[in-house]
């Protein structure tokens, strides 16, 4: 019997991954990554608002919450094929993927690389760029900075980058949540995430090769993956829908959770509905046919 419930934890070859699985178990299943350095606690307005319809399910990537940090070098491609492993192992077929910042680098490389294996994608706060000779420099000084002056003051300076101007003031419960999930990670997490972010590849000459629903949301204020990466994006993917959400930066599911659930399950009903081959039998077999 398979367990529902919050911080479960499975062991996917010989690492121990810490997650959240709620709702039927057969209903079609959302598989919410978080960005970086956060854990699967940032879903829980989304969860809350989807368990009773959808199979909800939130993990902690590698080195983050609870999960275990291994022993290999980290990359975007590392996070992917954990992904894949983690699904394999719990059973979890066709879901739609719903990632964040960094979740949205592994939820893209994972339906370009498996496109069969997922039935929708949700981007937020994310871009298919990769990082520019400055943003990578960047990292380095932030790994130094880290392991010279500590953990708290690298959640202070991020804390500043993440939210809205107007979550300082309207979203302090969020901000001290935020504050918590970053002093939790160990500085060797956060200095192989970073490293690993530093080194992703883009995905943008491959957005084109993207044939499932699409939806990309970005909070209007988001100054590290602003709402024209997220245009960019859009321009790409066939068929995408872009919704910029108000009052948010960053972290938009958490700085607007209204708003960010509206447009989600707006989205997610297409997948409600019943397969037209389905429909037309019950129909032929309840005419007498
Ligand atoms: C994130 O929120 O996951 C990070 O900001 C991603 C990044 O720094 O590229």
């Amino acid at each position: 019997m398979q367990s529902t419930g919050k911080n479960l934890k499975i062991v996917v070859d010989n690492l121990t991954v810490s997650y959240d699985d709620e709702g039927p178990l057969d209903a079609q299943t959302i598989l919410f990554i978080h960005g970086f350095p956060l854990n699967k606690s940032m879903w829980e307005h989304q969860i809350e608002s989807l368990k009773e319809n959808y199979r909800v399910i939130a993990y902690d990537i590698r080195g983050h919450g609870s999960s275990d940090a291994g022993k290999e070098n980290y990359s975007i491609d590392l996070f992917v094929a954990d992904l894949l492993r983690f699904m394999d192992t719990l059973h979890i077929t066709k879901p739609i993927l719903c990632g964040l910042s960094m979740g949205g680098y592994i939820a893209l490389n994972a339906a370009i690389k498996y496109p069969e294996h997922f039935a929708g994608l949700v981007l937020s706060d994310t871009q298919c760029l990769a990082d520019s000779s400055d943003a990578k420099r960047k990292r380095m000084n932030t790994i130094e900075n880290i392991q010279e002056h500590g953990v708290e003051i690298y959640a202070e300076v991020s804390i500043k980058n993440l939210f809205s101007s107007e979550s300082f003031t309207k979203n302090k419960k969020e901000i001290s949540q935020v504050r918590d999930m970053i002093v939790g990670t160990t500085a060797q997490s956060l200095s192989y995430t970073l490293f690993a972010l530093s080194e992703r590849k883009g995905t943008c000459s491959k957005l084109q090769d993207i044939e499932i629903p699409v939806l990309i949301m970005v909070g209007k204020e988001d100054k590290i993956t602003p709402p024209v990466a997220s245009q960019l994006m859009h321009e790409k993917i066939q068929g995408s829908q872009i919704k910029v959400i108000d009052h948010a930066g960053h972290l938009a599911n958490l700085e607007n959770p209204v708003e960010f659930n509206y447009q989600l399950k707006n989205f997610l009903q297409q997948f409600d509905e019943k397969p037209l081959a389905l429909t037309l039998a019950r129909g032929l077999a309840l005419s007498g046919y």
